[in-house]
């Protein structure tokens, strides 16, 4: 197992298979990005051979499939059909994250392929604030077709709201309405530093305290244990469970378990890490060398400030 300084296990390998999206949310990208040159991105066969090296050597058992926004690569089914090869030979779970803004056309294929579960963003079901948020041709209809295409399919479904002050914070409640009657779960994002345009304030944090607070305005909110998850869960008396991811308030990099890789092949062992290491192109010992050492250097955590955009690798290059 690659097992870092301070003891942390890694389980858990998200890998970007684009930075392209077809959403521009501000807390995530600019308007006009800095796309990855087309030629830089890995291919499809070097994504599996790259995650079979993570699987079968080096003890990763759960793949989280990211972007940008992966539905937008021709090949995603292929990539997924391709990864599912790994499951009998340490692969457990295969996962995506999307804004599913055109997951009605793909889920089937993809839970043919071998996905087994899918988290999705939706900030907020207010079609003028979606779009404020998206910044694209989209709205929460189609996100919803999404969600309710991804249930038929048989994925599993999670639902993500980053909520942010003077965006979306009357969205809390409605959100976990909207939760409970297609019977999936929520979780509420803290809003991290790592938009591209200087828009992360403290001031514009809607901590899990705030959240916990207007969510106990109307119901009684019951704490569950934590799972090593990011998310603390929570449930309703009526048996609604949701969760907070609350990176800034409550960060959980003691327990992270995470490593991920860029559209191009790079290793970052941290969400906020500064610099990542090339392993596109390394095979073999040098491969594994390099995953290793990338490891050993992992940081023991973050601080939340303004400035960690200030990096040559972004959020949209990064997965999330
Ligand atoms: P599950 O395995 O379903 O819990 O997935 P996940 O929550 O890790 O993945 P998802 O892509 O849905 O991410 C939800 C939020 O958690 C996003 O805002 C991510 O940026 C954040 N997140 C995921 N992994 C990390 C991490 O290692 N560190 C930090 N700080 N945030 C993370
Ligand atoms: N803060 C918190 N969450 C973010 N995401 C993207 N940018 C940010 C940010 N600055 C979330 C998206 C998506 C997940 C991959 O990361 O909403 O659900
Ligand atoms: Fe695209 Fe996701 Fe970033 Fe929004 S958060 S711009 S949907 S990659």
């Amino acid at each position: 197992m690659l097992t870092d300084s301070f003891g942390r296990g890694h389980r858990k390998l998200r890998i970007s298979i684009t930075d392209r999206c077809n959403f521009r949310c501000p807390y995530c990208m600019p308007e006009k990005p800095r796309w990855m040159p087309a030629k830089a991105l890995m291919s499809g066969d070097d994504i599996v051979a790259m995650a079979r090296v993570f699987v079968t050597e080096l003890g990763i058992t759960n793949l989280r499939i990211t972007g940008g926004e992966p539905l937008l690569r021709r090949d995603v089914v292929d990539i997924i059909a391709g990864l599912n090869t790994l499951r009998g030979e340490g692969l457990k779970r295969l996962s995506m994250t999307s804004n599913a803004a055109q997951l009605a056309r793909h889920a089937s294929a993809l839970s043919q392929a071998g996905l087994q579960d899918i988290n999705i963003s939706l900030d907020s079901l207010n079609p003028d604030q979606f779009q404020r948020l998206s910044r694209g041709r989209y709205g929460p209809a189609d996100v919803i077709a999404g969600i309710e295409a991804a249930r038929s399919a048989g994925l599993g479904v999670k639902l993500n709201g980053v909520i942010i002050r003077g965006y979306n914070d009357d969205q809390i409640l409605p959100l976990l309405n909207f939760a409970e009657t297609h019977a999936v779960e929520l979780r509420f994002i803290e809003f991290m530093p790592l938009d591209d345009e200087a828009l992360w304030s403290r001031d514009r944090v809607v901590s899990a305290a705030d959240i916990l607070n207007t969510v106990g305005q109307f119901h009684a909110v019951e704490h569950l244990p934590e799972d090593g998850a990011p998310a603390r869960r929570y449930r309703l008396a009526s048996g609604q469970q949701f969760g907070i991811i609350a990176t800034v308030t409550q960060p959980f990099c003691a327990r992270c378990d995470r490593l991920r890789i860029t559209a191009d092949g790079r290793l970052y062992t941290c969400l906020f890490g500064r610099e990542g290491t090339l392993l596109r192109g390394l095979e073999g010992p040098a491969l594994n060398r390099a995953i290793h050492a990338a490891v050993g250097r992992k940081p023991a955590g973050y601080i939340a400030e303004p400035g960690y955009a200030e990096r040559d690798v972004r959020m949209y290059h990064l997965g999330g």
